[in-house]
Formats: C-alpha cells, structure tokens, sequence
C-alpha cells in the first residue's frame, strides 16, 4: 500500500538513528561511540580522557532534529559541509546520520583530530569520506571556495554552520556557500537566536553581531524569490534555509578572488513613498508660517504682560496718592476748625474791649 503523505511525515529514515542515541546525565552513546557532552563537562569527574568525543549539543536540540527530519523523508545528503567543529564530536554525529560520500569540517582553531577521532576514522576506514581543516577561518571565502573545489565533485548537499555565531562571518559562510548547494540542498545555521536566550548574552558581544539579522535576511531573501530559498524553516536552536531552484550563476560569480553573492541585490523592498517636490515646499512654507506664527503669539503675550504690569503700578500710584489727599484734606479740616475757634475768641475778646471803651452796656 502506498504510503500517504500524512504517515510519510510521521516518520523517517532517520528514525532507527535517533532511537540508538542513548543519553546519559553527560554523555550520549551510539552503539559503541562515546559523545561526552561539553554542557555537561566537569573536569573533576572528565574520568573518560581521551576515550570519547567531546560534543557541544544537548539532547533537546538533537530531538529538534529528529523532528525536523520526519518533514524530509527523502533527504539524503551526499556532500556535507560543516563549519564550526569544537573538539570534532559533531562530525561523527552528522557522519553516522547521513553516511554521505564526503563530510568536510572546518574550524578556527589551532588543533588538530582527537586521538579518539582519529582512530573512529582509522578504525572505519574513513580518510576519504571525512576530513577536517583547523586552522581555517569561517569567512575567509577563498579558502572555502579552495576547500569545496579540492574536495567535492558537483554541488553541496547540506551545509551546517555551527562556528563563530556572529553574523559578519556568518553572512560570508552564506554568501560563498549557499550559491553552490543543489536546488533542494539544505543550509542549516545554528544557534542564530542567542540574542533572545536571557542570561547567554555576553554584554560584550557587538549588538551589530547579533545573527537573527540574517535569518530575516533569509525570510526576506524567501519573499523576494522562491527561486533562490524556497522555505526557512525556523526552530529555537537552528534555522534551515532551503536551496531554490535558481542557477548558481544567476546568483553569483565565483572566481578565486571573491565569491559575488550578495543577498542585498535580491531582497525585494518596498521603495518609500515619493513626496512631490512642490508638494514638499508647501509643506516646508507652512511649517515657516507656523514658527512665525508662534513667534508672534509669544511676542503679543509678552507686551500684554508688560501691560499688565503697567496698569497695575498706576493703580498703586492712585491709591498711595488717594490715600496722602485725605491725609491732608483731615489735616487742613482740623486746622480750619483751630483757626475758627481761635479767631471767634479773639474777636469776642476785642468786641469786649471796644464795649468796655466805649462804654456800651
Ligand atoms: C559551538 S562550537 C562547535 C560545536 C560543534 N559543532 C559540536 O556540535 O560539537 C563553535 C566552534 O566554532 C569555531 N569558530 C569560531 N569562530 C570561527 C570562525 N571564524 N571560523 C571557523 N570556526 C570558528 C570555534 O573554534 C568552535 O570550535
């Protein structure tokens, strides 16, 4: 009976994978491969030495994995290139996962293979299936475009960057890599939200840095042209960008001095609206008369003020001279009242005498 798309999704060929994970308190087990996991490293009780990877993963990110997988049943990679390697335990993982043809590995650091790695690849027979290169800057595009041409015969299938995190460099891996998956090829970055997980941002980290930029880059990149990303997929610890259908050269040119992919020169935006340029003077003579305006309405109630002030003063003269006038007015009263009775006296006084003369009775 065919198998219906419903069920198809349910289930994958990766499932007999993941369930042979076995997970312990710091380490996960494959059969008889060791990943002690770093998250969980304590050097006290690191009782293992040399015999095990180390693997900078923890089991929720791995189921996520596991999810996204039962979405694309039939996705079978052959060429994986991964960036960003730790101590090289998540080589193996992807390795034992995919069993591509050829996983390639690069990292910054100045090392080299674990003992262990190196004996897993012993032990298998893997010197042409995997290799890594340390020592090997994630944005020195160049260097990758070398790496992809030496190692890899046609396109990539998968890239899974996992390095610096930030998003200049990042964006670099993108630019030079993403042109050469195949259509429906997949590119899966990492840890792009560390910028929403409270209390894992070091202050220090540039903000310019922050690397959800890119994957609003990549949902733009998707809404400008399912041609050149036909899905973003988005989890919590990683988000897939799915190749589309467009021809590597009608993305980019690759010479040996630069990968030219630019993601800027196919994101689609909306341009801002245009404001006619007499329209823009009306705008700019009213906003003119309206300073004016307001000037002149400060400067009328600063002279009603100055009023004011005017009026009021003169009303203060008034009263002090009002109340001076009744002053003197009572003074004068008083002394008209004085000189009236003095005068009556000293009349009565001379009437007196003159009868007296004149012998009047
Ligand atoms: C989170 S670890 C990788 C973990 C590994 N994928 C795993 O799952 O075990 C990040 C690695 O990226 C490397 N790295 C940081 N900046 C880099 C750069 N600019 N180019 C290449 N690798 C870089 C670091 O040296 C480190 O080993």
């Amino acid at each position: 009976m065919p198998t219906t798309p419903s069920i198809q999704a349910n289930s994958s060929r990766y499932d007999d994978f993941f369930k042979r994970l076995v997970w312990q308190k710091d380490r996960m087990l494959l059969d008889d491969l060791v990943f002690r996991l770093q998250h969980f490293r304590d050097d006290s009780s690191w009782d293992l030495g040399d015999q095990c990877f180390v693997y900078f993963k923890v089991k929720g990110l791995v189921d996520s994995y596991a999810k996204f997988l039962k979405t694309r049943p039939g996705f079978a990679p052959r060429h994986i290139f991964e960036l960003g390697l730790w101590e090289g335990g998540s080589v193996p993982f992807w390795f034992e996962l995919f069993r591509p043809a050829k996983h390639i590995g690069v990292d910054i650091s100045d090392r080299e293979d674990s003992p262990y790695f190196r004996k897993y690849i012993e032990d298998r027979s893997l010197q042409q299936q995997i290799k890594t290169y340390w020592r090997t800057d994630q944005s020195d595009r160049n260097r990758l475009l070398e790496i992809v041409r030496d190692d890899f015969e046609g396109n990539l299938d998968l890239v899974i960057d996992d390095a610096s995190h930030y998003y200049s460099l990042t964006r670099a891996s993108f630019e030079t890599l993403f042109p050469l998956l195949r259509p429906g090829g997949l590119y899966i970055i990492e840890d792009w939200a560390w910028e929403h997980w409270p209390g894992h941002v070091d202050p220090a980290w540039p903000k310019a840095e922050r690397l959800g930029r890119l994957v609003h880059e990549l949902i733009g990149l998707a809404g400008s042209s399912k041609d050149i990303i036909s899905e973003v997929i988005v989890y919590q610890g990683f988000t897939v960008a799915v190749r589309g259908e467009k021809p590597s050269k009608e993305l980019a040119s690759f010479n040996k001095e630069l990968a030219s992919f630019n993601p800027d020169n196919f994101i689609y935006r909306q341009p801002d609206p245009v404001v006619e340029p007499a329209l823009d003077a009306h705008v700019v003579k009213l906003e003119q008369d309206r300073r004016e305006l307001l000037e002149y309405v400060r400067k009328v109630e600063e002279d009603r003020q100055e009023l004011l002030d005017y009026v009021r003063k003169v009303e203060q003269d008034r009263q002090l001279k009002l109340e001076e006038y009744t002053r003197v007015s009572r003074r004068l009263q008083a002394l008209e009242h004085t000189n009236t009775v003095r005068l009556s006296r000293r009349l009565a006084t001379l009437l007196h005498r003159a009868r007296g003369k004149l012998k009047l009775p």
